[in-house]
């Protein structure tokens, strides 16, 4: 097989405000880094799983998918883009520049297979990738402190999620070359810098992201509607 996953897992979930990093939250039974890794591992079209764990974790282990022998792990790092280079570095032997691989937060358990498989079959054939992404309902506004300056036109502006799919090879290279750039908050917007045009493809909207208190219900929401 030559398409891998990506995890980034070693957040510490500050907005959250919970007693622990939110991908050990409890969720319907599981925590949510394992529905999110069951998911992945579900869809069975990967090779293998990297995850990054930051390496103060001390729950990872006590995890049953931990032992599982498709999932891989490496120590995440400080920001995002690091754990996912981290998490490429610990499958340098095994992945070939041209493979895919697809990284997705530890943070959305919803994912599902019909949508990972929906971003493979759309780009297989694509040279550079891209990621899942929403467009937008609300209006979106131009603002300047409390002043709106101007409304944005939303035909163009679109949500970035997470599947995002990129060449190992180049993924890699484009998250090297923008370390300590604040501007690079997901995969698509390091190969943007390189000056490539990753592609959309429209994703679910249960795909959330868990990042506030209030997300966690939301979620198990989703879950149960998608049994
Ligand atoms: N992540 C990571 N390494 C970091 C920071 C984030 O692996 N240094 C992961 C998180 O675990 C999460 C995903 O990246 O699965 C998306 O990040 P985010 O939602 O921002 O999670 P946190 O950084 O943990 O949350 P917060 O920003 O509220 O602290
Ligand atoms: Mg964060």
């Amino acid at each position: 097989r030559s398409i891998w996953a990506v995890v980034p897992a070693a957040g510490v979930g500050k907005r959250m405000q919970a007693d622990r990093p939110k991908q050990y939250l409890p969720l319907l039974g599981k925590t949510v880094l394992e529905h999110t890794l069951t998911r992945l591992l579900q869809a069975d079209v990967f090779a293998a799983v990297s995850v990054a764990i930051s390496v103060e974790d001390p729950y990872w282990p006590e995890l049953t998918i931990s032992q599982d022998s498709r999932v891989f792990t490496a120590p995440g790092g400080k920001e995002r883009a690091d754990s996912v280079l981290s998490a490429l570095r610990a499958i340098e032997d095994r992945a070939r520049e041209n493979h895919w691989v697809l990284v997705h937060d530890a943070a959305r358990p919803c994912i599902t297979a019909a949508d990972i498989r929906l971003l493979i079959d759309t780009l297989q054939n694509d040279e550079v990738g891209g990621i899942l992404a929403l467009s937008s309902h609300d209006t979106l506004k131009n603002v300047d402190g409390d002043s709106i300056l101007g409304t944005l036109d939303r035909t163009h502006i679109w949500r970035a999620l997470t599947p995002q799919m990129f060449r190992y090879g180049r993924l890699k290279q484009a998250l090297e070359a923008s370390v300590g750039n604040p501007a690079v908050t997901d995969e698509a917007s390091a190969l943007e810098l390189l000056g490539l045009q990753p592609k959309i493809v429209e994703g679910r909207s249960d795909n959330i992201k868990i990042t506030r208190p209030e997300d966690l219900p939301l979620a198990q929401f989703y879950l149960e509607q998608q049994q």
